[in-house]
């Protein structure tokens, strides 16, 4: 058995949404879970956390399908509303809070009227998806004058995650000037925003992130944002090698040894989803104790140093989860931990604790 598995803690996720839950004050938590729960399995997220959170927010209507599918009645946010009157139609017979984002979606509707839980959102500054305020108003006008009155109006921070932040005070107040115009609920807050500017919560908070045991900023850690971890990949040794100064390991024979060492040979690559630019020195950890990775990372394998470390074939090694941060590996990748946590392929088993 390869032995190349990715835990999933379920208890972990249903602490780190208390901890969303708690922070949100008496605003709605709605659990991102788009994506397969960020890697967490779609349903198995949102089981999870069912308890700790009034509803969930998905990115497609696919995603909001499977959850009704498997019998969850809550409040479903879709966040790119629907691509098309089929789908709008679909949004309505599955009771979805739907988001608006643009002007074509304002024009079906209006073409095709008719009850449904409408999010208008603005672009305030992130410009991706949004209508600016003025068309926002304009909008949510004609949409109430059909009978489709939006329920509330939502933005999406650019920078809440970012230590020199000066942008979200900005964005906010100009949401909030709609909402107020409008007489209407704001959604604005994710996992950062959600932590670090609790003026941001409004009637709505949406936290992805957090959930999952990874930290918003990279300033401070998930541990000390009082996060568990949610998911762990770890792989085993297949092989240990002496290596003599000079020599070099793997494709590309990007790292040469500069003193008599040994290698470990790990069953794990980037045909897992473990990302192949990880450079040498990307922090791993063997029997608990750390280690780094060596040389580049091929499809089914990769090497760790293993210079003064008690090691045997078989031996787990953790690729992130308990003493290797996923954090500091995406730091080292030039990434972050959603990326890591999305991209992992059918391959390694997965199983759920
Ligand atoms: C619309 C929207 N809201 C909330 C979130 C959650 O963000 P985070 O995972 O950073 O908390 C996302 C994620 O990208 C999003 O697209």
């Amino acid at each position: 058995m390869r032995g190349t598995r990715v835990e999933i803690r379920n208890a972990a996720l249903a602490h780190n949404a208390g901890r969303a839950r708690l922070l949100a004050a008496g605003a709605e938590v709605f659990a991102m879970v788009k994506a397969n729960g960020y890697g967490h399995g779609l349903l198995n997220a949102a089981m999870a956390m069912s308890a700790q959170v009034d509803g969930f927010g998905v990115a497609l209507l696919e995603e909001a399908r499977q959850l009704r599918d498997a019998g969850i009645g809550a409040s479903i946010l879709v966040a790119e509303g629907f691509f098309d009157l089929a789908e709008l139609q679909e949004a309505r017979q599955l009771s979805l809070d739907v988001v608006v984002h643009s002007p074509w979606q304002v024009a079906l509707l209006l073409d095709n009227p008719g009850p449904v839980r409408i999010w208008l959102k603005l672009n305030t500054g992130m410009n991706r998806l949004g209508l600016r305020p003025a068309i926002a108003l304009q909008a949510a006008e004609q949409l109430a004058a059909a009978g489709m009155k939006p329920v509330g109006v939502m933005t999406h921070f650019a920078c809440a995650d970012d230590e020199q932040d000066s942008r979200t005070s900005r964005q906010l107040m100009l949401a909030q000037e709609v909402a107020d115009a409008l007489g209407l609920p704001l959604s604005a807050a994710n996992s950062a925003a959600l932590i670090r500017y609790p003026a941001s919560h409004g009637r709505r908070v949406r936290p992805g992130i957090m959930l999952y045991g990874s930290s918003p900023f990279t300033w401070k850690s998930a541990a000390e944002l009082g996060l568990q971890v949610s998911h762990r990949f770890s792989a085993r040794l297949i092989a240990i090698n002496d290596i003599q100064p000079g020599e070099s390991v793997g494709y590309g024979a990007t790292w040469t040894a500069a003193e008599v060492g040994r290698v470990g040979v790990v069953a794990v690559g980037y045909g897992d989803g473990y990302p192949r630019h990880a450079p040498s020195g990307t922090p791993a950890a063997i029997n608990g104790e750390p280690t780094a990775l060596v040389g580049r990372v091929s499809m089914d394998m990769l090497t760790i140093d293993l210079n003064g470390i008690e090691a045997h074939v078989g031996d787990e090694v953790e690729l992130w989860g308990d003493v290797v941060d996923v954090d500091a590996v995406a730091q080292a990748c030039g990434t972050i931990s959603y990326e890591l946590f999305c991209q992992i392929t059918s391959r390694p088993e997965r199983i759920i604790v």
